[in-house]
């Protein structure tokens, strides 16, 4: 059995993209008896923004839509990365074993800064992605479910975890990415499906939302639908949507549609779509508010512990264990023995 990592950014509503990019992998994984931890990571909400919004109500829709997804609270340990001190520490020795010129190379990096055209760039920019190693690497995770675009930072996090087990002795294991089957669903624009660029369909959107967004879609002028992904991507695009949610190639559905043009494909796809939803839709009502506090407690009280047993390890193996310092003062507690 493995230790599974993964997890989202609360910056808005989890959407089609996240579904089959990797939400599907982590409830496949979980039944199948491995350990899944998700964090909700919460510090990169501000690597690209003044402020991170209200986050209570942004955490608690992510929760909402985990649960939808079939994820178990009482399997899988469900947590923001914020409220796990002992994680947040690690950043710092894992800051000293990564380079500069490594940091600014960094591909998806480059690209979200280009998205955020802002005028400046901050630091947690260039080093969210060593702090994400500390989120897979806390708890000694060897699997990480992501879609491509992670996959740099995952690099990094295997480099990571090398240098410190060459450096100071084996400590973390080597965590391998685990792709989603469509690791970069475009949006409805044609740009990358995004929880924060509006352009994607969310797990929660109701019915007549999903008509309305699809019914927007760019498409293209022929009438004969076809699955041609480099001469007709906005239509291919549609027509992937359509096919993963209803199991089926999107070649099968282009036929099916012939030459039925774009409003028919739009109906297909909206059909589609919807009925995929209902049953996540359905579970997800299901759920209270007070059910949203009972799974952060519990995920985070796991997560605390876990990570303070790796924090011990890793100042251990660094020689920052102090002998002259009280066991409790040097784990942070305000009470210093006498
Ligand atoms: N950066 C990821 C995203 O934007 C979210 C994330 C944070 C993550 N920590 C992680 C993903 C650890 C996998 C593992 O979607």
């Amino acid at each position: 059995m493995s230790r599974i990592l993964t997890g989202d950014r609360p910056t808005g509503a989890l959407h089609l993209g996240h579904y089959f990019g990797t939400l599907a992998n982590r409830v496949r994984l979980q039944r199948g008896g491995h350990e899944v931890f998700v964090v909700i990571a919460d510090y990169q909400v501000i690597s690209d923004r003044d402020r991170p919004g209200d986050l209570d109500q942004t955490v608690s829709g992510l929760v909402l839509d985990y649960l939808g997804c079939g994820l178990d609270p009482d399997e899988t340990v469900i947590f923001p990365h914020s409220a796990v001190p002992a994680l947040n520490q690690l950043l710092l020795p894992f800051l000293s074993l990564v380079s500069m010129g490594e940091l600014l190379r960094n591909p998806t990096v480059k690209e979200e800064i280009s998205l955020a055209g802002r005028s400046t760039v901050s630091g947690l920019m260039f080093t969210y992605p060593v702090h994400q190693a500390a989120d897979v690497l806390f708890c000694q995770a060897d699997l990480v479910p992501v879609g491509r675009d992670q996959l740099p930072h995952l690099e990094l996090t295997r480099s990571i975890a090398r240098r410190f087990n060459d450096r100071y002795g084996q400590v973390f294991p080597l965590p391998d990415a685990l792709l989603g089957e469509a690791p970069v669903l475009a949006g409805l624009d044609g740009r990358k499906m995004g929880k924060s660029l509006g352009n994607g369909i969310a797990l929660a959107d109701p019915q007549d939302l999903v008509a309305a967004k699809i019914r927007a879609a760019r498409t293209d002028s022929e009438r004969e639908v076809t699955y041609e992904p480099g001469r007709r991507p906005h239509v291919a695009n549609l027509l992937r949507i359509a096919g993963l949610c209803a199991r089926r190639e999107p070649e099968d559905v282009a036929a099916q549609i012939g030459s039925g043009g774009a409003l028919a494909l739009k109906d297909v796809v909206t059909q589609a779509v919807c009925e995929f939803l209902a049953p996540i839709q359905e579970r997800r009502a299901a759920f209270a508010p007070e059910d949203v506090r009972r799974v952060l407690s519990h995920g985070t009280a796991i997560a605390n512990d876990v990570a303070e047993r790796t924090l011990h390890e890793v100042r251990a193996a660094m020689g920052m264990t102090y002998r002259h310092i009280a066991r409790r003062a040097a784990a942070g507690c305000v009470t210093v023995e006498a």
